[in-house]
Protein backbone atom coordinates (compact mmCIF):
# COMPACT_ATOMS: atom_id res chain seq x y z
CA UNK A 1 0.00 0.00 0.00
CA UNK A 2 1.36 2.99 -0.61
CA UNK A 3 0.44 6.40 1.33
CA UNK A 4 0.94 10.03 0.37
CA UNK A 5 1.13 12.61 3.00
CA UNK A 6 0.47 16.30 0.93
CA UNK A 7 -1.20 19.27 2.27
CA UNK A 8 -5.06 19.42 2.62
CA UNK A 9 -7.09 21.69 -0.52
CA UNK A 10 -10.40 22.61 0.51
CA UNK A 11 -11.76 20.96 -1.95
CA UNK A 12 -11.17 17.56 0.15
CA UNK A 13 -13.09 19.12 2.95
CA UNK A 14 -16.15 16.25 2.59
CA UNK A 15 -13.67 13.86 2.29
CA UNK A 16 -12.17 14.98 5.19
CA UNK A 17 -15.59 15.59 7.03
CA UNK A 18 -16.23 11.90 5.85
CA UNK A 19 -13.29 10.64 7.07
CA UNK A 20 -13.36 11.81 10.47
CA UNK A 21 -17.11 10.39 10.37
CA UNK A 22 -15.47 6.77 9.61
CA UNK A 23 -12.83 7.49 12.57
CA UNK A 24 -15.21 8.53 14.86
CA UNK A 25 -13.33 11.82 15.76
CA UNK A 26 -15.82 14.78 17.28
CA UNK A 27 -16.27 17.33 14.88
CA UNK A 28 -18.10 20.53 14.99
CA UNK A 29 -19.79 21.17 11.11
CA UNK A 30 -21.71 24.05 12.77
CA UNK A 31 -18.36 25.89 14.34
CA UNK A 32 -14.91 25.53 14.14
CA UNK A 33 -14.87 22.64 11.30
CA UNK A 34 -17.39 24.21 9.05
CA UNK A 35 -16.72 24.74 5.38
CA UNK A 36 -15.76 28.28 5.83
CA UNK A 37 -13.92 28.27 9.25
CA UNK A 38 -11.72 25.31 7.88
CA UNK A 39 -11.10 27.17 4.43
CA UNK A 40 -10.16 30.32 6.93
CA UNK A 41 -7.24 27.75 8.72
CA UNK A 42 -6.07 26.54 5.35
CA UNK A 43 -5.76 30.08 4.09
CA UNK A 44 -3.64 31.15 7.43
CA UNK A 45 -2.03 27.90 8.16
CA UNK A 46 -2.58 25.64 5.25
CA UNK A 47 1.04 24.34 5.37
CA UNK A 48 0.68 22.78 8.58
CA UNK A 49 -2.65 20.95 7.71
CA UNK A 50 -2.08 17.14 5.69
CA UNK A 51 -3.96 14.31 4.54
CA UNK A 52 -3.01 11.48 3.81
CA UNK A 53 -4.37 9.54 0.74
CA UNK A 54 -4.22 6.09 -0.03
CA UNK A 55 -5.68 3.87 -2.83
CA UNK A 56 -7.59 7.04 -4.22
CA UNK A 57 -9.01 8.27 -0.86
CA UNK A 58 -8.53 10.51 2.04
CA UNK A 59 -7.44 8.07 4.95
CA UNK A 60 -5.60 10.29 7.59
CA UNK A 61 -5.43 13.49 8.74
CA UNK A 62 -3.27 15.68 10.76
CA UNK A 63 -3.61 19.89 11.29
CA UNK A 64 -1.04 21.45 12.83
CA UNK A 65 -1.21 25.20 13.92
CA UNK A 66 1.44 27.39 16.06
CA UNK A 67 0.32 30.89 18.19
CA UNK A 68 4.66 31.62 17.42
CA UNK A 69 5.53 30.12 20.88
CA UNK A 70 4.34 26.74 20.69
CA UNK A 71 2.85 24.36 17.85
CA UNK A 72 -0.07 22.17 18.18
CA UNK A 73 -1.26 19.32 16.49
CA UNK A 74 -5.15 18.73 16.06
CA UNK A 75 -7.50 16.56 13.98
CA UNK A 76 -5.32 13.63 13.97
CA UNK A 77 -7.46 10.97 12.61
CA UNK A 78 -6.95 7.69 10.53
CA UNK A 79 -9.16 5.63 9.06
CA UNK A 80 -9.90 2.51 10.78
CA UNK A 81 -9.50 0.16 8.30
CA UNK A 82 -5.87 1.86 7.32
CA UNK A 83 -4.68 2.01 11.22
CA UNK A 84 -1.50 0.21 12.64
CA UNK A 85 0.17 0.56 9.61
CA UNK A 86 2.06 4.28 10.69
CA UNK A 87 0.25 6.37 8.99
CA UNK A 88 -0.35 8.75 12.21
CA UNK A 89 3.45 8.46 13.23
CA UNK A 90 3.86 9.89 9.16
CA UNK A 91 1.26 12.73 9.33
CA UNK A 92 2.81 14.04 12.74
CA UNK A 93 6.18 13.84 11.07
CA UNK A 94 5.26 16.15 8.78
CA UNK A 95 3.55 18.46 11.05
CA UNK A 96 7.04 18.65 12.92
CA UNK A 97 8.55 19.06 10.35
CA UNK A 98 6.70 21.81 8.98
CA UNK A 99 6.85 23.58 12.25
CA UNK A 100 10.17 23.38 12.44
CA UNK A 101 10.60 24.71 9.48
CA UNK A 102 8.57 28.00 10.78
CA UNK A 103 10.89 27.66 14.04
CA UNK A 104 9.23 26.04 16.18
CA UNK A 105 10.60 24.21 19.05
CA UNK A 106 7.85 22.72 20.95
CA UNK A 107 4.29 20.93 19.52
CA UNK A 108 1.90 19.70 22.08
CA UNK A 109 -1.41 17.61 21.80
CA UNK A 110 -4.51 17.36 23.96
CA UNK A 111 -5.75 14.01 23.86
CA UNK A 112 -8.77 12.64 26.10
CA UNK A 113 -8.09 10.57 28.66
CA UNK A 114 -9.80 7.28 27.85
CA UNK A 115 -8.33 7.44 24.09
CA UNK A 116 -5.95 4.69 24.71
CA UNK A 117 -4.81 4.20 21.37
CA UNK A 118 -4.30 7.97 21.29
CA UNK A 119 -1.96 8.03 24.39
CA UNK A 120 -0.18 5.23 23.12
CA UNK A 121 0.90 6.48 19.74
CA UNK A 122 2.01 9.93 20.99
CA UNK A 123 4.64 7.99 24.16
CA UNK A 124 5.78 5.85 21.26
CA UNK A 125 6.45 8.96 19.43
CA UNK A 126 8.28 10.35 22.18
CA UNK A 127 6.35 12.84 23.62
CA UNK A 128 6.30 13.84 27.37
CA UNK A 129 3.02 13.30 29.20
CA UNK A 130 2.47 16.03 31.94
CA UNK A 131 -0.21 15.35 34.26
CA UNK A 132 0.21 18.09 36.54
CA UNK A 133 -1.17 20.67 34.20
CA UNK A 134 -5.20 21.25 34.15
CA UNK A 135 -6.65 22.09 30.86
CA UNK A 136 -8.61 25.66 31.37
CA UNK A 137 -11.29 26.49 28.40
CA UNK A 138 -13.63 29.62 28.22
CA UNK A 139 -16.00 30.02 25.05
CA UNK A 140 -15.80 33.30 23.70
CA UNK A 141 -19.47 33.23 22.36
CA UNK A 142 -22.22 30.39 22.25
CA UNK A 143 -21.15 27.21 20.63
CA UNK A 144 -23.17 26.50 17.56
C1 LIG B 1 -4.91 7.45 17.24
C2 LIG B 1 -4.88 7.14 15.75
C3 LIG B 1 -4.77 8.46 14.97
C4 LIG B 1 -3.63 6.25 15.46
O1 LIG B 1 -3.52 6.08 14.04
P1 LIG B 1 -2.62 4.90 13.40
O2 LIG B 1 -2.33 5.27 11.99
O3 LIG B 1 -3.28 3.60 13.65
O4 LIG B 1 -1.28 4.97 14.28
P2 LIG B 1 0.17 4.41 13.82
O5 LIG B 1 -0.02 3.17 13.00
O6 LIG B 1 0.96 5.51 13.22
O7 LIG B 1 0.75 4.01 15.24
C5 LIG B 1 2.07 4.36 15.65
C6 LIG B 1 2.31 3.77 17.04
O8 LIG B 1 1.34 4.31 17.98
C7 LIG B 1 0.93 3.25 18.89
N1 LIG B 1 -0.48 2.92 18.67
C8 LIG B 1 -1.30 3.44 17.73
N2 LIG B 1 -2.54 2.90 17.84
C9 LIG B 1 -2.49 2.04 18.87
C10 LIG B 1 -3.45 1.17 19.46
N3 LIG B 1 -4.72 1.08 19.00
N4 LIG B 1 -3.06 0.41 20.52
C11 LIG B 1 -1.79 0.47 20.98
N5 LIG B 1 -0.83 1.26 20.45
C12 LIG B 1 -1.18 2.04 19.40
C13 LIG B 1 1.80 2.05 18.56
O9 LIG B 1 2.98 2.15 19.33
C14 LIG B 1 2.10 2.27 17.10
O10 LIG B 1 3.27 1.64 16.66
P3 LIG B 1 3.23 0.05 16.29
O11 LIG B 1 2.02 -0.17 15.41
O12 LIG B 1 4.54 -0.15 15.58
O13 LIG B 1 3.10 -0.68 17.59
C15 LIG B 1 -6.12 6.33 15.29
O14 LIG B 1 -6.33 5.25 16.18
C16 LIG B 1 -7.40 7.15 15.25
O15 LIG B 1 -7.72 7.78 14.24
N6 LIG B 1 -8.18 7.17 16.35
C17 LIG B 1 -9.49 7.88 16.36
C18 LIG B 1 -9.34 9.37 16.33
C19 LIG B 1 -8.54 9.89 17.50
O16 LIG B 1 -8.73 9.49 18.62
N7 LIG B 1 -7.61 10.81 17.19
C20 LIG B 1 -6.72 11.40 18.17
C21 LIG B 1 -7.29 12.58 18.86
S1 LIG B 1 -6.08 13.26 19.99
Amino acid sequence: MSVQIRPMTIREYDAVIALWQRAGLPFEPEGRDSFHAVARQLQASGHLMFVAEADGQIVGTAFGSHDGRKGWINRLAVDPRYRRRGIAKQLVAKVEEALTHEGIIIVAALVEAPNEPSLKLFRKLGYEERRDIIYFRKFLRDRR
